[in-house]
């Protein structure tokens, strides 16, 4: 009797006895997050690292130096102090630019931005962190009326680079010579012409995308990985009744590019993936990862024909948003604040959340587990990926809520991000102690066996 009373106030004591701060890694930046997410994985811990920037989108890492594309300022970079982890950042301006809105990529000492319009290309003197003033290398890209990003990524000699579709359905896009919903890629090997290249010099990589606002090259340099926002408000017609599905569908896409078989269609505005089609259309096959059409002239067995139409290798939840797909590379990292090398070569993804649900989805970052070039889930899955980060209370969202943007890793295997609605940058990395005792303590599996403790005590 009396030893189970000691054990149960012993794990008592042991919760407040915790450092606060554990040796290797400081987390404690003294900022707090505007609207805190909850951790959904007990290998890890989040701290905000940087606040009050205006609307922080693209982030990388190059040279020690993380850089953002801060929406109506610029580009800015945060170099990291004495202390690991959260402590003692560093800001400052690189380019005072307020058309640069979202794309970044980052080789050597080239930077290149993206506005709505424009690509161009930086030259940084590391040493002293000057940037040259700006080449432009791509013009005239501002076919989309509302859809504004223009991703950026590089591989080999080329720079890639993804524009949306002009309006939520834009019929026109079905066609690879209008210009928008697509991948396009310019090469930089040789010389870019005066003004810059226009949209149509790049070579069609992808067409069909309805935005594709996350691209990022494969570890294995020939697969491209883009994380594809579909359409709003759909309905379907089954049975000669058009039936609101917006709710649960289309499911929002993980596509992939082999780069050795580029011009491919993926499918929009005429075909979209299901998520969940049985819980609003009676007697349907529709299940998810299948493919179906929303236009009269399609079928959905066109659509599901992979000659025609390339489907997603994996669903995401309809609404959720993504912006950005990383990959974690664990070779070499930090241990002391690494992400769990179990994740090694897993995809992390942000998700931006959703505006067309009730109620609200997304709001967080999730992980996809990954084999060989692929998910490990096969492309009927739901379970896909889970959260590792998430909104606290997703009825706040979106006012409420943080908004994830853009994700990088450093060198060290911390994977770093930000969130445009709240202005903040943040860092994910390996659990402190202190935050998953704490973690536990709160959670109800330790609430129930310090009870049981208490409970058999009183009774025997
Ligand atoms: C930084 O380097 C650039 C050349 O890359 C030079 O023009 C500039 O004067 C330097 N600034 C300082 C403060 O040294
Ligand atoms: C870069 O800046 C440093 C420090 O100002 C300067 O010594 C160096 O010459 C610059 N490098 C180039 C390539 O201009
Ligand atoms: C990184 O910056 C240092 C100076 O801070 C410079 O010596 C080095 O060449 C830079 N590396 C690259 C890849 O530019
Ligand atoms: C640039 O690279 C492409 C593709 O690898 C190649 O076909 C082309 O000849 C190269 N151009 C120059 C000027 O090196
Ligand atoms: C779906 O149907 C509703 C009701 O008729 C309509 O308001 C909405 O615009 C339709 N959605 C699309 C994408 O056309
Ligand atoms: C279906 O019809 C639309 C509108 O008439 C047209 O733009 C589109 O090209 C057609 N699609 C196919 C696959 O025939
Ligand atoms: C798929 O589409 C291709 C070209 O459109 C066509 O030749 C082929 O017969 C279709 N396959 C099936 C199973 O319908």
């Amino acid at each position: 009797m009396n030893t189970r009373l000691t054990v149960a106030a012993g794990v008592l004591v042991a919760l407040n006895a915790l450092p606060l701060v554990s040796a290797q890694c400081q987390t404690t930046s003294g900022l707090s997050w505007r609207h805190k997410p909850d951790v959904k994985d007990n290998a890890i811990s989040a701290n905000v690292i940087a606040n009050g920037l205006t609307k922080p989108r693209s982030v990388r890492w190059a040279n020690d130096t993380l850089i953002v594309v801060d929406q109506g300022v610029g580009l800015v970079a945060f170099v990291e102090g004495g202390n690991d982890c959260a402590n003692g950042w560093s800001k400052s301006v690189l380019v005072q630019n307020t058309d640069l809105n979202h794309g970044l990529a980052i080789q050597g000492s080239t930077i290149y931005a993206s506005s709505v319009d424009n690509v161009f290309r930086y030259t940084i003197n590391w040493s002293n962190r000057s940037v040259s003033s700006p080449e432009t290398i791509i013009q005239g890209m501002n076919l989309a009326q509302n859809h504004k990003t223009r991703t950026l990524e590089l591989y080999e000699n080329w720079i890639l680079v993804s524009g949306g579709a002009s309006g939520n359905l834009e019929d026109e896009s079905v066609d690879a010579s209008h210009g928008t919903a697509q991948i396009r890629r310019f090469a930089l090997n040789g010389t870019v012409p005066s003004g810059g290249y226009r949209w149509f010099d790049g070579e069609l990589v992808s067409f069909g995308m309805r935005n594709a606002v996350g691209i990022t090259m494969g570890a294995d340099g020939r697969h491209l990985w883009t994380v594809e926002n579909s359409a709003d408000q759909l309905n379907y017609t089954s049975g000669g009744n058009l039936v609101d599905i917006h709710k649960d569908n289309p499911s929002e896409e993980l596509n992939v590019v082999d780069m050795n078989s580029i011009g491919n269609f993926y499918g929009y505005p005429n075909c979209f993936t299901a998520w969940d089609m049985g819980s609003v259309v009676s007697g349907t096959s529709l299940a998810t990862g299948d493919q179906f059409s929303i236009v009269p002239n399609v079928t959905d067995a066109q659509c599901g024909n992979t000659t025609y139409n390339t489907p997603p290798r994996l669903s995401m939840q309809a609404h959720s948003a993504p912006l950005d797909i990383q990959f974690y590379k664990a070779d070499g990292v930090d241990e002391n604040v690494a992400v769990t090398k179990d994740w090694n070569t897993h995809a992390f993804v942000s998700f931006h959340g959703s505006w067309n649900r009730d109620p609200p989805t997304g709001y967080g970052i999730v992980r996809i587990p990954w084999s060989g070039n692929e998910p490990s889930a096969k492309a009927d899955a739901k379970d896909g990926y889970s959260f590792i980060l998430q909104a606290s209370d997703l009825a706040a969202c979106p006012n409420g809520c943080f908004r994830p943007v853009g994700l990088a890793f450093d060198s060290r295997g911390r994977l770093f991000g930000t969130s445009d609605t709240t202005g903040e940058l943040f860092v994910i990395h390996k659990a402190t102690a202190a935050s998953a005792a704490l973690r536990m303590a709160s959670s109800s599996t330790w609430f129930i066996i310090i009870t049981t403790f208490m409970a058999a005590y009183v009774i025997t």
